[in-house]
């Protein structure tokens, strides 16, 4: 162990009782993503203390009467650019898909707050063809960590903004974010709210159950509605293997291969 990864230990293990004793004092979950500083917390149930005190869920913030929250930070630029597992989903159509990714990467690569390739895909139930379905989200230009998104070919119509409601490290260290999606009526979809995960396994319990336990107690009745209806996505492994799928050419870019599978 070097002196500064035992420095590392040393900040962690003070950040951690200043985090107990500050308790019920909303907690930054800086130490997530590109830093990684939480890794130097162990053992495990230390890392689960840090993450039921770190779960920091705002409500979207263009709904009427939300003031923004003082304490609630957005991921860090390029945060989102990761290969992400639906895993819990209150679109009971969505639940219905198998093994549910989702890889955005900027549509520009230099520029990772401008537009990015907004890149789904998926099995269905009984066939493990992998379909994908684009579009491009820009980032609202009036509220930080919104995205305004149109989907392409046969889902140009289809328009939806979603917004970060919440992002961190689950209780296993893993990363994980929850989003708000407003109804996109071109595809049927429903407005709701997802769970991504970098592991197909999921969260933790405890770091779900306290998800769903703000949300239920939102201030805005929508969020309060939706955060009854959370369903578990199917992740059966069914993808394992196929590896990622992060590129969509100009024939994946017409969703045609959708026809007949939503809506
Ligand atoms: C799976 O879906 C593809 C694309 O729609 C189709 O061509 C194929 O026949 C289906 N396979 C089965 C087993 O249903
Ligand atoms: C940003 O969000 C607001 C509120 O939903 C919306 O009215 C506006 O059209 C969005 N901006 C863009 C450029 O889409
Ligand atoms: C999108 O809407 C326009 C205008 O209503 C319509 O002309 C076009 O056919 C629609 N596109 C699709 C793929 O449905």
């Amino acid at each position: 162990m070097g002196v500064s990864r035992f420095l590392d230990r040393v900040v962690a293990a003070v950040a951690l009782v200043s985090v107990v004793v500050a308790r019920p004092a909303p907690v930054q979950v800086d130490g997530c993503g590109p830093s990684g500083k939480v890794e130097t917390f162990e053992p495990p149930k230390h890392l689960l203390i840090f993450s039921l005190l770190a779960v920091k869920l705002r409500d979207p913030p263009t709904f009427p009467g939300v003031n923004p929250s003082p304490s609630w930070t957005p991921p860090p630029i390029g945060w989102i650019f990761k290969p992400w597992n639906q895993v819990l989903t209150s679109n009971s159509q969505a639940a219905q898909l198998r093994n549910f990714q989702w890889d955005p990467t900027p549509v520009t690569d230099s520029d990772p707050t401008g537009p990015i390739n907004d890149l789904s895909s998926f099995q269905i139930p009984g066939n493990d063809t992998v379909f994908t379905s684009y579009g491009v989200a820009i980032p609202n230009d009036t509220y930080v960590a919104v995205l305004d998104y149109r989907g392409t070919g046969i889902l140009e119509n289809a328009t939806s903004q979603y917004s970060w409601l919440g992002w961190g490290c689950d209780g296993n260290g893993i990363e994980y974010y929850v989003s708000y999606s407003t109804a996109a009526e071109a595809s049927g979809t429903p407005a709701g709210i997802d769970v991504m995960s970098l592991v197909d396994t999921g969260l933790d319990q405890a770091t779900t159950d306290r998800i769903v336990a703000i949300l239920k107690q939102s201030e805005s009745e929508e969020i309060r509605n939706i955060a009854e209806t959370f369903v578990e996505n199917i992740q059966d492994g069914g993808r394992q293997g196929l590896g990622r799928i992060t590129e969509c050419d100009d024939e994946c870019k017409t969703n045609k291969d959708l026809i007949g599978i939503i809506g």
